[in-house]
């Protein structure tokens, strides 16, 4: 039997934060074994946000070595770098003229980067969840691992897969997202009503996963808190609760006995600790990561058999999909 399919992508728009890790990268190789997966760089999304360019190209990589670093394997999985496969601009185009205005319109992350940005408001930014629903759709996935805050862009994948479906005869698989229960929204360091990201300008806000273990030691300690001075998982808690989920999924604990053990402990030790469990935890990924980086050929080798892969399986759906809107087949 032919196993399910499932696609991720990450953006090389900045160095990955613990939000990234936690919130999808964790996750990518522990599906592999029962998966067929596609892992993405989606370098086309990046661009909607301005870049300067060899800065990119290092970030791709990096991006990479990241994946691979984390525990995917290459031999099993499909790792590639969208721009790599023209596929994904060309499925745009068609699923953008099935795409409502007011759609784009609601979505929260566009509605969030115009207000930030009000300097590039590019068709691109506007646009964007069309490329994602192409890039899932292409490979005819059954799953998505993502963060919460995908949830949005992937309501219209699958919008989009039925619509064109209804329209044109069963085309499209509509994929499932696989959000997970905890971590799914790991929270800024130093404002907890808001999403930890790698854009952040306050650089406390976030940790990365190649930051040195006294960066994360000292970035963990400001955390902001709150004045209760007791270890609870509660709402009213937002810092501490934030801070007690990254606990949890580095240290593989649930989150009541590890409010069990700092019960009647102040936060310092509890910050410690969970300083050392960050730092005990991305460390062999770092180390993996410099030693991938140092193997260029090696990386470009995985791209380049990612992209001929991923060429093969976006191909067999876009000529389909070409075929049913009414396009000449190529001679
Ligand atoms: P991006 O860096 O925007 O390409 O995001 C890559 C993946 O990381 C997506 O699946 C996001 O949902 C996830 N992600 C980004 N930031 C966070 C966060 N703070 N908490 C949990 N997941 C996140
Ligand atoms: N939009 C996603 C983000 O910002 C990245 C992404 C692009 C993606 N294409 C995708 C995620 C396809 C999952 C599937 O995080």
């Amino acid at each position: 039997m032919e196993k399910k399919k499932v696609f991720s992508g990450i953006q090389p728009s900045g160095a990955l934060t613990i939000g990234n890790y936690i919130g999808a990268l964790k996750n990518f190789a522990s599906l592999q074994d029962e998966y067929d997966c596609f892992y993405c760089i989606v370098d086309l999304h990046a661009i909607t946000v301005p870049q300067i360019p060899k800065d990119l190209r290092k970030r791709s990589l990096d991006v990479l070595a990241l994946y691979i670093a984390s525990g995917i394997n290459p031999e099993k999985s499909t790792l590639f770098i969208q721009s790599h496969v023209p596929a994904h601009s060309e499925l745009s185009w068609v699923l953008s003229t099935i795409t409502y205005m007011g759609q784009l319109n609601r979505m929260t992350q566009y509605k969030e980067k115009t207000k930030k940005s009000e300097e590039n408001l590019n068709a691109g930014l506007f646009t964007y969840p069309i490329l994602m629903a192409s890039d899932i759709l292409l490979y005819q996935a059954d799953f998505v691992p993502v963060g919460d805050d995908q949830k949005q862009h992937l309501e219209l994948a699958r919008d989009l897969a039925d619509r064109f479906n209804n329209r044109y005869s069963e085309t499209f698989k509509v994929p499932e997202g696989l959000i997970n229960k905890f971590g799914a929204r790991i929270m800024s360091l130093q404002n907890p009503e808001t999403k930890m990201s790698k854009s952040d300008d306050d650089e406390n806000a976030y940790i990365l996963l190649l930051d040195d273990s006294d960066t994360i030691r000292r970035k963990i300690k400001r955390a902001v808190t709150d004045s209760e001075g007791v270890v609870a998982y509660r709402d009213e808690q937002p810092g501490l609760k934030n801070l007690l989920n990254i606990y949890s999924v580095f240290s593989n604990e649930d989150v009541e006995s590890i409010v069990r053990k700092y019960d009647g402990i102040g936060y310092g030790m509890f910050k410690e600790d969970l300083a050392e469990v960050v730092v005990e935890g991305l460390k062999p990924i770092r180390e993996k990561y410099y030693q991938l980086t140092s193997s260029k050929d090696y990386l470009e080798d995985v791209y380049k058999k990612g992209a001929e892969k991923a060429s093969y399986f976006s191909g067999k759906t876009l000529r389909k999909v070409y075929k049913k809107v009414g396009f000449i087949q190529r001679a």
